[in-house]
């Protein structure tokens, strides 16, 4: 798959595409090949598939940028600014759903998995976007939501309207409640973002009646992934997208679905969302992998087609089963996300991450930030030292072997916004009683250009989150022409991921190093130090490729990272 790997993306756009493996390949078709070019697992002689040391580049698009002037970032604006993704040398794209959705939980509540939704442009748009990336080299794969609908759905809407007991129901998880007048839910669930997990619906004869399960939102109730109609609609969905050129798919939640049957009462946990553990009968339940396999099996009819889950589990063995070669082909890994500024903890979770791989020959991956688990600058203490944290980060990440993504406005240091109440729209913010903030703060526009909001995001002032008038420092063309921005460094360290070969190899062999720093040296030669202490780090000998920071005398400063070869 030589011209379709990542290395030859310093000379995008490719100039000779190979077939399906390649971004050019817009229209697919399914493919007899039932083995699928992508497993990792694939014999050490097949080549490695595009994917397996991408950098994926994640795009929330009402966050990117807005085309036609509604506050509202959507497709055509993503692709108009498609030379902003080819300058900072990402591979891929994955793109937050997109699908018909009245947004509840900002297009995680599908209405319509096969169809754009008109507030981000339409199919056209969607369309327009992938002919685009593909022309330039750049690989589209988009959030596919299994796990629930929404309300809003026509198969809830006609489980609503046939009352108990139909085949309209049984497609979710509908029960009678508990006490004599059935006014308790069936268990005691909560929902991720607060409140019960259950809500009882008025039957069509005016009566309140049974209860159905949303582990999310009200308006996501959750599909009985039992009833044989819900793989056969999903795989529908898979395949219309992959005939439209789409390179894959994250999978939300890819550890949902499967309920154990009798719906026991869970410990009780604390609304953390997408934290949950591993004792929390509500996921990870083992007929989950009876699913995966039938999603591979229509994955591997399209050759270069990625599978990439989310999969909150933490024990590695049970993390590693998502990736058994007859299941899914990458899985979001988040120890990282979750891991302080500490040089201990962040070594534990790579090798952690690392080992969880290797159980099942995986590719790694790593996540330092979502549209979930907030900006990185921020977790790691905001201000200056959170973005020299946040610099030294990226490099350990982009150093370490296997798939990397990043999320939109990591490229710039954005911090988390503090928003004001009324601007809070994550649901979060109402289920839990205004107690927790939820997830807006991650999700604020990015500010492209000028002195004041919205920075080129869009011609409408009142974009959908506020963005913050400080921002204008931070933005993309502002940082293009700092050679010392955040932008500038990313670019340079994408670009010599991408083009050096010291960055080859798998393995990750950690090198004698003082307390709160960690040195690591991959079999391709490549060196990455961090210095988390608060003293310098005398870095061995070599050549420095980069730092995060400017060194002294061969010296890392703290809350700082070099290469060296
Ligand atoms: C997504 C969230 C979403 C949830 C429900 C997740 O894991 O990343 O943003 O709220 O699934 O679909
Ligand atoms: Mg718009």
């Amino acid at each position: 798959m030589g011209s379709g790997s990542p290395r030859a993306s310093a000379r995008r756009p490719e100039p000779n595409p190979m077939g399906s493996g390649s971004p050019r390949a817009s229209a697919r078709r399914p493919e007899p090949n039932p083995m699928g070019s992508g497993s990792p697992r694939a014999s050490a002689r097949r080549p490695e598939p595009w994917w397996s040391r991408a950098v994926f580049y994640q795009v929330y698009p009402r966050s990117f940028a807005d085309s036609d002037g509604d506050g509202v970032g959507d497709l055509d604006g993503l692709t108009d600014r498609l030379d902003h993704l080819v300058e900072l040398g990402v591979d891929a794209i994955w793109l937050n759903p997109v699908t018909v959705s009245p947004m509840a939980d900002h297009g995680y509540d599908v209405a319509d998995p096969r169809d754009v939704d008109p507030l981000f442009g339409g199919m056209v748009a969607l369309e327009r976007l992938i002919a685009a990336a593909h022309q330039l080299g750049i690989r589209v794969t988009m959030d596919v939501v299994p796990n629930h609908t929404s309300s809003a759905h026509p198969w809830f809407q006609a489980a609503l309207a046939a009352g108990p007991g139909g085949t309209a129901r049984d497609r979710y998880l509908f029960r009678d409640g508990r006490g004599p007048d059935g006014t308790v839910p069936p268990n005691n669930w909560k929902s991720v973002f607060g409140g019960p997990a259950w809500t009882r619906v008025v039957e069509p004869n005016g009566k309140p009646g049974q209860w159905y399960l949303h582990l999310f939102d009200t308006e996501q109730p959750d599909l009985n992934w039992d009833n044989p109609e819900v793989f056969a609609d999903f795989e529908k969905t898979l395949r219309f997208w992959l005939e439209r050129g789409v390179d894959g798919f994250r999978i939300d939640v890819a550890h949902g679905m499967a309920k154990p049957p009798d719906l026991p009462d869970s410990p009780d946990l604390g609304i953390a969302v997408l934290q949950q553990s591993d004792d929390d009968p509500r996921f990870n339940h083992p007929s989950v992998h009876a699913i995966h396999r039938d999603i591979r099996t229509v994955m591997d009819r399209y050759p270069g087609a990625v599978s990439i889950g989310e999969v909150w589990v933490q024990d590695n063995a049970r993390w590693a089963e998502y990736l058994r070669p007859d299941e899914l082909h990458l899985g979001f890994n988040f120890r990282l996300a979750r891991t302080d500024f500490d040089a201990t903890e962040i070594r534990d979770a790579v090798e952690n991450s690392l080992a969880a791989a290797a159980i099942e020959a995986a590719t790694p991956t790593w996540t330092l930030a979502n549209h979930d688990v907030g900006r990185v600058v921020t977790r790691y203490g905001g201000g200056e030292v959170g973005l020299a944290r946040a610099r030294a980060m990226a490099m350990v990440m982009l150093a370490l072997p296997g798939v990397v993504f990043l999320y939109n406005g990591q490229e710039l240091g954005l911090p988390d916004v503090e928003l004001p109440d009324e601007a809070l729209q994550d649901p979060t913010w109402e289920r839990s009683g205004h107690t927790e903030r939820g997830r807006d703060g991650c999700r604020v526009p990015i500010p492209w250009c000028g002195d004041n909001p919205p920075f080129g995001f869009s011609t409408h002032a009142d974009t959908w989150l506020p963005m913050p008038p400080e921002w204008a420092a931070l933005s993309v063309e502002e940082q293009s022409i700092d050679p010392d921005s955040t932008l500038s460094f990313f670019r340079h360290a994408l670009q010599l991921r991408r083009g050096r070969d010291e960055f080859d190899g798998t393995d990750v062999q950690w090198l004698t190093a003082p307390k709160d720093t960690l040195i690591f040296r991959r079999g391709g030669g490549l060196m990455c130090a961090l210095n988390a202490g608060d003293r310098p780090l005398a870095l061995p000998a070599g050549e420095l490729l980069l730092a995060s920071a400017p060194l002294a005398d061969h010296t890392l400063p703290p809350d700082s990272a070099a290469w060296l070869v």
